[in-house]
């Protein structure tokens, strides 16, 4: 199972982050090259890596991705793709696989579309190729708050409720391997933590660049940590990835 694998991942690498690979350069070439050379700089000190469509789109998936999803995987590190898949489900189901084929572990998915002919091709498709899916619960953003914020009618409870709880309880009952919730939100990760406790972790992006604070989202419940600019634009890759990881295991309490 994916979930027991990032376990694994972090008790292997003694670290709870997860770089977040979005490198960018106009140039393709170089742009591919300096992906590689970040993951290669801090691979040390993240339990797994993960994709968006900075690279995907001027990469292209095979060939391109693939070949950072050949390095990852040689590293052993669990390959993430942060997709988001939003669709009918048909169309879902051919998104998933082709990113599963390509060879990430895991996609991250909207609950906004629902499951019946929505998300529910995208988790059968998982557990026959076992891997991985992750729902978006609390996104990091600033402008969050207008669709995961908003108040719904939930008419199985027949009764108002914020829609980030409605998605943490889907997550657990489709049997998501991971909830994202930004750490832009320690009180959101506090909610959704109460919903889910430990059978389904918490994932936070937002941390350094979007002002996320890393001991918060600990404090709160977040699981693992998804870190990007604050990394890979650093003049030093590595070492902001051991630091990260470095103050993470402060707050976790775990040895060096
Ligand atoms: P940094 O650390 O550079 O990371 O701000 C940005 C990366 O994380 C993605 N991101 C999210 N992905 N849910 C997601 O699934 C979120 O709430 C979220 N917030 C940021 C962002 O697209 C970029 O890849």
């Amino acid at each position: 199972m994916f979930r027991s694998r990032m376990e694994a991942s972090a008790k292997k690498t003694g670290s709870n982050i997860i770089l977040n690979l979005d490198v960018i350069h106009e140039d393709r070439g170089v742009l591919l090259r300096n992906a590689l050379e970040v993951l290669d700089q801090t691979h040390k000190y993240i339990c797994a890596v993960k994709v968006n469509r900075h690279l995907v789109l001027p990469l292209g998936l095979f060939d391109g991705v693939e070949k950072i999803l050949d390095r990852a995987g040689e590293l052993g590190l669990p390959k993430i793709m942060d997709c988001k898949i939003n669709d009918i489900g048909n169309t879902n189901r051919v998104i998933a696989r082709s990113y599963f084929q390509a060879g990430f572990d895991a996609v991250i998915v909207n609950p906004f579309v629902g499951w019946e002919d929505g998300l529910q091709p995208v988790f059968e498709l998982a557990n026959e190729l076992d891997r991985g899916v992750i729902a978006l619960v609390y996104m990091s953003h600033k402008g969050a708050w207008e669709g995961y914020g908003q108040t719904v009618h939930d008419p199985s409870k027949r009764q108002s409720r914020l829609q980030y709880l409605v998605f943490a309880e889907k997550a657990l009952s489709w049997g998501a391997d991971g909830a994202v919730v930004g750490a832009t939100y320690p009180e959101k990760i506090r909610e959704v933590y109460g919903v889910l406790g430990d059978s389904v972790p918490i994932y936070s992006p937002g941390i350094g660049a979007q002002g996320g604070d890393m001991e918060a989202a600990l404090k709160a419940g977040s699981r693992y940590l998804l870190i990007g600019r604050s990394i890979i634009q650093s003049s030093k890759p590595d070492e902001a990835a051991k630091r990260a990881r470095d103050k993470a295991n402060r707050f976790l309490g775990r040895q060096p």
